[in-house]
């Protein structure tokens, strides 16, 4: 039999991806040092704390039935932590859990859009944005950011019939993979652009834990009028290094929570309950250690900027997120090119910006997942290969 697939299946193709995947292999298997900076899986351990909550939840073996809901004690951790952390009054009817915020944006356009119906997503951005309300059969349109506007878009430059047709945007401070973070002013006037044209906000705030500069991560929800426009994202998996785990929130707006879980109940029956137990145990227990890797990431982040600007790659500071958006040095163009190159010729790997989105060409993202010395190495190494001179 020959089987066929839908167009939609053949548009994910690993490209770069596996041309980079097959050369690290080569330089590994010829003995070369490689620096993996490609994917933004935290190097630090989830806190004991909690690793002991979800341990002990697994030795019961009533846990291992379908959990089907939130149980009560995670819904507390998450309104204690919403009030606690951004000043933010939850329902238990405006929580439910999702598996990842990944798996959230894979699904939510099948509660918001029918076939067809215009989605707001950033270019650059994180590529599920723009994959998952188009697997949902929405039609994403983007909006673009520049560097020269500090990577936030310009909501006065999306023309009203697009504003008015879109039935929610897709909107993430601070931004993976540019590192941008949004200030109070960007957030009251997203919320007045939501009202006026009735768009609903989409707010991935998976980056909240990690802004710079002593400043620190708000909710989108924490604005006045945000929850009648929408609702947000707020993932354990960076905060608290639980990638793996998959275990994020949909938090905000009460009806759209609700016909989100309507869905969610036909393709999922629940958190595995040691899982429910871990998150509960993240939210409720200490954050000295979020903190202490907040500061981690900076130095990485200063580490990586500061010496590659000393060698004459002019890379500006991050305000945020546990990555590092890098133009192209001088005599480069090509993003994709740039990554074969310099894994070559430094061992170094890092993740072309054009697979972030058509504006992302012209720079590359590394990811902070290396201590400070190991960064310093890559710096020289960077430095010897010559490919900036
Ligand atoms: C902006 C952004 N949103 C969501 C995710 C995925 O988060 P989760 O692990 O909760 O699915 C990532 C992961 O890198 C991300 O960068």
């Amino acid at each position: 039999m020959k089987v066929t697939f839908s167009d939609k299946a053949q548009t994910f193709q690993a490209g770069i991806f596996a041309v980079l995947n097959e050369k690290k292999e080569e330089l590994i298997r010829r003995g070369r040092t490689v620096y993996n900076l490609s994917v933004g899986t935290p190097d630090f351990l989830p806190a004991p704390h909690v690793t002991e909550a979800v341990a002990n939840a697994a030795k019961d073996p009533e846990n291992y039935k379908y959990a089907l809901t939130d149980r009560p004690f995670l819904l507390e951790a998450v309104r204690n932590f919403y009030r606690e952390r951004f000043g933010v009054e939850l329902a238990p009817e405006e929580i439910m859990s999702i598996n990842g915020s990944q798996e959230g944006m894979a699904h939510i356009a099948w509660a918001l859009c029918d076939p067809g119906d215009l989605v707001l997503a950033p270019n650059p951005g994180y590529p599920i944005f723009s994959i998952g309300p188009s697997l949902c059969g929405a039609q994403v349109e983007t909006y673009p950011l520049y560097r020269e506007n500090g990577f936030l878009p310009k909501l006065s430059d999306i023309p009203e019939e697009t504003a008015r047709k879109a039935k929610f945007m897709l909107v993430s401070y601070p931004l993976n993979p540019v590192c941008a973070a949004a200030d109070d002013v960007f957030y009251r006037e997203l919320i007045a652009f939501a009202k006026k044209y009735e768009v609903i906000i989409l707010h991935d705030n998976a980056y909240s834990d990690i802004v710079y500069g002593g400043r620190k991560g708000k909710s989108f929800l924490s604005y006045e009028g945000a929850k009648e426009v929408g609702v947000e994202l707020y993932s354990l998996s960076k905060s608290y290094n639980l990638t793996g785990a998959r275990i994020s929130f949909v938090v905000g707006n009460r009806e759209i929570v609700d016909t989100f879980r309507a869905v969610r109940t036909q393709i999922d029956y629940g958190m595995f309950l040691p899982l429910q137990y871990g998150a509960a145990a993240a939210l409720n227990g200490p954050k000295d250690g979020v903190k202490a890797q907040c500061l981690e990431y900076e130095s990485r982040m200063k580490a990586l900027c500061g010496g590659l600007r000393r060698i004459g790659w002019q890379v500006p500071d991050g305000e945020g997120t546990m990555f590092v958006w890098a133009p192209l040095p001088e005599g480069y163009e090509n993003s994709e090119a740039f990554c074969v190159e310099l894994m070559e010729r430094s061992g170094v790997i890092c993740v072309p910006g054009s697979s972030f989105g058509s504006l992302g060409e012209g720079f590359v993202r590394f990811a902070l997942v290396q201590p400070v010395p190991v960064i310093e190495e890559i710096v020289e190494a960077i430095r010897k290969s010559g490919i900036l001179s």
